[in-house]
């Protein structure tokens, strides 16, 4: 017999995403299991959020850690097969874009369990970003994809998806964002790290910013032209510390270097800002929402609708102090908000697993 709805998560972008889905399939009633993978392990990368965000404790972690892309994906393969064979789901949930959900993907189409992505269709058509491949791969094994950006409609439909399987639902990343509105102090900033004035939230940790020290040396030297002007406080991800460290990124006092930061504090901090500058995706989304100008190092984004819809810019290393200056100069964006970013997505998606449940029961 077909039992739970299990959810896979495995990244810091994964909790903030699953969790609104899962507090309204519980207010449905349904039965669930979440697993996970081990791909973040740090207490701040993990276990805060689940605390923050009143996530239930992972049934199962499997303890994966960190290592190549084919190791990594492997093991939550391997521990996934398991896990599934064991427990039958009666739907797999998968969030977003990290090794973990493709992983989670192919481990439940080969055994026959049905597969949900929340956040398909996101395409950047990069691809030298592990991303992409785990997006465009996860996407072509779903039997229901939940699309946070009407243009993930058409990509889907272009690459043979069945119209049918594809739900525009909203963000759930909204969801957490507005349902713990309240709790964002614009303050913090200055009670907790000491800023003056208007100040710059800088984060980073794509491979193609922080693995190469030449890139990562150049992009040191943009923000400390940016901190010229503002303060600057990067609460820096794992992956970068090494080279950005090395590349003298503490070498400005205007820099403040801080360890990742729990969610409350985090979009605390962003929203007391003048400014963001990010290599992130989620960030592209909730400076859209918080209206806080963003300028987004990267060539391109899987999220053009924070760009058409929201403040966010594509800028390069040479821009950035400029596009900053001014960025803080203009202040907040005003324009219209992307369709059913309203913090009602996760009602939404359980609505959609409820039914589509009802149906396949049916057919058995
Ligand atoms: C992963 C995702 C990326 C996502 C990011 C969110 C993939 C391919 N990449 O990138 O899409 O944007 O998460 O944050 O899935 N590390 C720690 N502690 C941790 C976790 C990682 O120190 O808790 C360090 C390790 O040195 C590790 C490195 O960070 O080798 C990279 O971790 P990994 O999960 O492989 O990729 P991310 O860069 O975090
Ligand atoms: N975040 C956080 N603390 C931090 C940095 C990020 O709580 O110090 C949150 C924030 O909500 C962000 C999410 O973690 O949107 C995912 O961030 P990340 O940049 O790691 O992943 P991406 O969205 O790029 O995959």
């Amino acid at each position: 017999m077909r039992a739970s709805i299990t959810h896979v998560l495995g990244a810091r972008p994964n909790f903030v995403k699953a969790a609104p889905v899962i507090r309204a399939l519980a207010a449905l009633g349904h039965e669930q299991r979440i697993i996970h993978t081990g791909q973040h392990y740090d207490e701040r990368m993990s276990d805060i959020f689940f605390v923050q965000l009143g996530l239930p404790e992972p049934d199962v972690n499997l303890g994966v850690g960190s290592g190549s892309h084919a190791r990594q994906t492997a093991d939550v393969m391997v521990g996934l097969e398991r896990e599934f064979t064991e427990h039958s789901p009666s739907v797999v949930v998968v969030y977003g874009d990290v090794n973990s959900t493709v992983a989670a993907g192919l481990a439940a189409v080969k055994l026959g369990v049905p597969l949900a992505h929340v956040e398909a269709g996101l395409r950047s058509f990069d691809a030298s970003m592990p991303e992409e491949w785990n997006r465009r791969l996860t996407d072509q094994m779903c039997d229901i994809l939940f699309a946070t950006s009407p243009e993930a409609i058409g990509f889907l439909a272009r690459e043979g998806r069945p119209v049918d399987a594809v739900h525009l639902v909203g963000n759930p990343m909204i969801d957490t964002l507005l349902a713990n509105l309240e709790k964002f102090d614009a303050s913090y900033g200055s009670r907790a790290h000491g800023l003056t004035g208007k100040y710059v939230v800088a984060t980073l940790h794509r491979p193609a910013n922080v693995d190469s020290p030449p890139r990562a040396a150049e992009l040191v030297a943009a923000l400390h032209e940016v901190a010229a002007e503002h303060d600057v406080i990067i609460p820096l991800h794992p992956r970068g510390r090494a080279t950005l460290t090395a590349a003298g990124l503490l070498d400005s006092p205007r820099v403040h270097v801080v360890d990742p930061l729990g969610y409350i504090e985090f979009m605390s901090l962003v929203r007391g800002a003048a400014a963001i500058v990010t290599d992130s995706g989620g960030v592209q989304e909730e400076t859209t929402l918080l209206r806080v100008p963003c300028l987004t190092l990267r060539p391109n984004t899987e999220r053009p609708i924070t760009v058409t819809s929201g403040s966010n810019r594509l800028v390069t290393r040479d821009e950035l102090a400029s596009a900053v200056l001014k960025a803080t100069n203009d202040g907040p964006y005003a324009g219209e908000l992307p369709p059913l970013w309203d913090g009602q997505a996760g009602p939404r998606i359980a609505r959609i697993l409820t039914r589509w449940l009802g149906s396949e029961s049916a057919d058995d």
